[in-house]
């Protein structure tokens, strides 16, 4: 029995984990919140690198993953072509803004991307960009602290922070020149879409990636030998694992998941 490896600076990735679990209700996991070394999104790509490589190497000698989730934009961009070259055997998926689906959304041809400032200055996001409908106008907003109020589920923050960071993108709404989509290009983000929702209007669509992800693992696996996808009824569906304190991944897995065993906390090096 090997389980799907998942892991993120946080309790971000939880978002893409809800996902998994739907898409392959059959699967178990083990999650890794890299909490202890992050936030990710504005530390210098080296660091993320790092850590990266650690955490992977990490779930495949440890664990034995059938497969790899990388539930962070930041680390995706940073790390995921040198997971891929490391276990080239591996599937491996990795998750970026949703800009393609946004473009094929947006009625008024305005986007809004909101993402740490990391994964804006990446080369990847620069790629994923060029290769958009020039038709689209992409407006590109980092939002420094939010990955960190939402960690810490500081609610004020997380209110000061969201309102500032929508009202920096400009007119938001369906009529002509208005922005009527808004990606959410961080995997914690998702975790704030209620705020998000309130303060951007309800003719504002907000589109993460978790799903896209999910099913993209979900065909991976059926097409390598498909282990990931039996599971062992005696053990809980998700092992925790935090190299931070506990308390933010307990606290997050109680409110947006079912059924999780305790979170164990350990060293990643
Ligand atoms: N959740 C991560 C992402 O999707 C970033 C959070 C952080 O800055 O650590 O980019």
């Amino acid at each position: 029995m090997q389980p799907i490896g998942v892991f993120d600076s946080g309790v971000g990735g939880l978002s893409v984990l809800k996902a998994l679990r739907q898409t392959l209700p059959q699967a178990q996991f083990v999650y890794v919140s890299d909490a202890g070394h992050a936030p990710y999104g504005e530390r210098d790509v080296q660091h993320v690198l790092e850590r990266s490589a650690a955490i992977g190497r990490y779930l495949v000698q440890n664990h034995r993953v059938s497969a790899l989730v990388v539930a962070c934009n930041t680390a995706t961009a940073a790390a995921i072509s040198t997971l891929r070259a490391d276990y080239p055997s591996l599937p491996i998926v990795g998750v970026e803004p949703a800009l393609k689906p946004a473009a094929a959304r947006t009625r008024t041809g305005v986007v809004g991307v909101l993402a740490t400032r990391s994964t804006l200055a990446s080369e990847k996001f620069a790629a994923l960009l060029q290769a958009q409908d020039p038709k689209v106008r992409f407006v590109l907003q980092a939002c420094d602290g939010l990955a960190a109020a939402i960690e810490n589920a500081d609610h004020a923050q997380i209110h000061q922070l969201c309102a500032r960071y929508t009202q920096a993108l400009g007119p938001l709404g369906s009529g002509a020149g208005e922005m009527d989509t808004v990606v959410l290009g961080c995997t914690h983000y998702t975790f704030a879409a209620s705020v998000l929702s309130t303060l951007v209007g309800t003719d504002v669509a907000l589109m993460d990636a978790g799903l896209p992800v999910a099913q993209r693992t979900a065909s991976l696996l059926q097409t390598s030998d498909g282990d990931g996808l039996t599971a062992d009824k005696t053990e809980p569906w998700v092992e925790l694992l935090t190299t931070g304190s506990p308390t933010a991944l307990e606290n997050a897995a109680r409110q947006w998941l079912d059924g999780t065993g305790a979170v164990r906390q350990l060293n990643i090096v």
